[in-house]
This record gives structure tokens, C-alpha cells and sequence, in this order.
């Protein structure tokens, strides 16, 4: 399912719009353009594929199309907090499937898709180039190797924890 942007998104997106239609808008920018989108967003927001569709005089459906073709596109928003689940031959062979399972029972969404507070997002990625820790995660880009069903509620403790950290010292901070 594709998601919608929010206010302040619509926002960037429409200066996007502005820049691209100063540049070159034939067929062929079609990738260019959805790669610039996604850079300034994150993603792909189901308004943009209506912005592309519009300034290159093609339907909505065709710029899915051919974005969905694509890995490097994302339809969901990145999460605050972004989850790489590795599934390489090394971390699947060591249970990498059932790690990336429980991330999903936890945050209640399938691999791709992002929480509806945006807090996580959750993506299964190919080697990450430790299959030694196998299987790894990353969380925010740090890795985590030697995963196991307990490790993954561990991350989301020290979560918790960093999170009322940062709220005690910000309420000492104005007091
Ligand atoms: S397969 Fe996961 S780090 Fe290589």
C-alpha cells in the first residue's frame, strides 16, 4: 500500500515540483526524477507517483510500475528508528528468518512497511558484510550480531531506557 505524505511533506514535495520543472522532463528522467524525490523524502509518497506522472504526461500507474521494478525505491516513510534485518546466505542459514519474525510480531507490520506512529520501519537487506556475527541486524546503522529472539526485546529495552533518559534529563534541564 502506498503512503499518503504529510502536511510538511507535501510541502517539500512541491518544492521538488518547482525545481523539476526548470529541468529536462522527457520519459527517460523518469529514474533521475524518482531518485531525487526519494532523496529529499525518504520515499516514495503515493502524491509523488501523481507529480511524476503529471510533469512526464504518464499515468500513475506507470510510474509504479517501473518504481516498484526498482529496489532502490521505498513507498513507506523511513521510521525513526530504521531496522535492517539481514537475510544473506550466511545470517539465513542461521536463522536470520526467524529474527526478522520477531521484529515483525513486535512492531505489528511486515518487513517494508513502517509503524503508523513512524517511530520504526523494518527492512530485510542482503549481506552486510559480517557473516561471521551472523545473524546480524542493523538498528540505526549500528550492528548487532549474534542475534537471538531475546537479543531482539533487549534492543527495544535499551531503547526504553535511552528514551526516558533523554526525557528525565530534558525535564531536569527546565527545571
Ligand atoms: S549474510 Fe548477513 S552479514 Fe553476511
Amino acid at each position: 500500500m502506498l503512503t499518503h505524505a504529510t502536511v510538511e511533506e507535501s510541502q517539500k514535495l512541491e518544492a521538488v515540483r518547482s525545481r523539476l520543472m526548470e529541468g529536462q522532463r522527457s520519459r527517460g528522467s523518469l529514474i533521475p526524477i524518482l531518485q531525487t524525490i526519494q532523496k529529499e523524502m525518504g520515499y516514495l509518497p503515493a502524491e509523488a507517483l501523481d507529480l511524476v506522472a503529471g510533469l512526464l504526461n504518464i499515468s500513475a500507474g506507470e510510474v509504479y510500475g517501473v518504481a516498484s521494478f526498482y529496489n532502490q525505491f521505498r513507498f513507506n516513510p523511513p521510521g525513526k528508528h530504521q531496522i535492517k534485518v539481514c537475510l544473506g546466505t550466511a545470517c539465513h542459514v542461521r536463522g536470520g528468518d526467524i529474527i526478522l519474525e520477531n521484529f515483525e510480531r513486535k512492531l505489528d507490520i511486515k518487513e517494508g512497511h513502517t509503524t503508523e506512529d513512524r517511530e520504526f520501519s523494518l527492512e530485510r537487506v542482503a549481506c552486510v558484510g559480517c557473516c561471521a556475527l551472523a545473524p546480524v541486524v542493523l538498528m540505526n546503522e549500528k550492528t548487532h550480531g549474534y542475534m537471538s529472539p531475546s537479543k531482539v526485546e533487549g534492543l527495544f529495552t535499551q531503547l526504553e531506557i535511552a528514551k526516558k533518559k533523554s526525557e528525565s534529563n530534558k525535564t531536569d534541564g527546565s527545571e
